[in-house]
Parts: structure tokens; C-alpha cells; sequence
């Protein structure tokens, strides 16, 4: 037997001033992604914004539906549209924010577990890490790759 360890590294940054012109960008454009969700029953708003390889950036907010798991999270939404709609376009980075009654949520908001896996397929087929930009009102945090945040991901399908 052997004992392992995965060390995961993330930046946190207490001062946007800190982040870079195009980080910020995202984060601006999930924060106004977070305005279109639909979540009457969560009051939850949650927008993505994705920058692809051509340049492109996508933005994406959550879904509810009456029958609850019929909804879908901002970061699926956003994911499949992008690749949807440029299929051959790989994701480089993705910027996440939430909102509670039109406020930014104070911590950051992180993807659910079903995200990562959908985010660990799409980094599969890109061939790069891709960022991923968690951002709170007070606090961002950034880590260089889903690896960071599912180390374990199913991609079993076949082998
Ligand atoms: N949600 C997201 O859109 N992204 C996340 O990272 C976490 C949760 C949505 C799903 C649901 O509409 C609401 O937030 C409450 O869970």
C-alpha cells in the first residue's frame, strides 16, 4: 500500500485591481449573465462566461424548471451552447459569479459536481487546462485547470 497526495493550488485575490484586463471581462460578463437567469424557485442567480479559442465569449445564466431537476445550472448552459455552436472551438477560460436578490454573493460560488465533469470532458477535448475564475464580492479565486477540481473524473466510458 501507498499513500498519495494531490495537492491543489488556487489564487485568491481580495483586490480585483490584481486580476488581469480579460479576467475581469469575464467576470463582468458573468456577472450580467447572472440578470437573465431563470430561478424563481432558488432566487439563485448564476451566470458563466466562457472565452473560446476564436476569441469569442459566450455567457450563459441558470435555468429552473417546475420540475426541478429538469433545470440546468449556468455553467452546463453555457458550455454546451459554446461548443454547440462553434464545435470546433476549445474553451480557455471560464468566469463564474452569483447572485441572491440582484446582490454579488459575498463568497464565490463554485461549479456543482455534474459541471466539473461536463468542464473535465470539454478540457479533454481543448487538450489544455482551462481556467477557471471563481468570483465573490470580496473574495476571487482562481484555479489553472478542472484537475483542481474534480482530480477524479470519470472517463471511463471506453475502456
Ligand atoms: N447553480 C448554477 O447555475 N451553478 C452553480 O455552480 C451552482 C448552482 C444553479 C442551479 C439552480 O438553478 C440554482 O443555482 C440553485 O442551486
Amino acid at each position: 500500500m501507498k499513500r498519495k497526495n494531490i495537492n491543489i493550488e488556487y489564487k485568491e485575490y481580495l483586490n480585483k485591481e490584481e486580476l488581469s484586463k480579460e479576467e475581469i471581462l469575464l467576470l463582468e460578463r458573468a456577472a450580467q449573465a447572472a440578470e437573465s437567469a431563470y430561478a424563481p424557485y432558488s432566487n439563485f442567480h448564476v451566470g458563466a462566461a466562457l472565452l473560446l479559442s476564436n476569441g469569442e465569449i459566450v455567457a450563459a445564466s441558470n435555468q429552473e424548471n417546475a420540475a426541478y431537476p429538469s433545470g440546468l445550472c449556468a455553467e452546463r448552459v453555457a458550455v454546451f451552447y459554446a461548443h454547440a455552436k462553434y464545435p470546433a472551438e476549445s474553451i480557455l477560460s471560464m468566469a463564474v459569479t452569483a447572485m441572491v436578490d440582484g446582490k454579488l454573493c459575498k463568497t464565490p460560488t463554485y461549479p456543482c459536481g455534474a459541471c466539473r465533469q461536463v468542464l473535465s470532458e470539454s478540457e479533454k477535448r481543448a487538450g489544455s487546462p482551462i481556467k477557471i475564475i471563481i468570483g465573490g464580492e470580496k473574495v476571487i479565486q482562481i484555479v489553472e485547470g478542472i484537475s483542481s477540481l474534480l482530480p477524479f473524473a470519470f472517463d471511463n466510458v471506453s475502456k
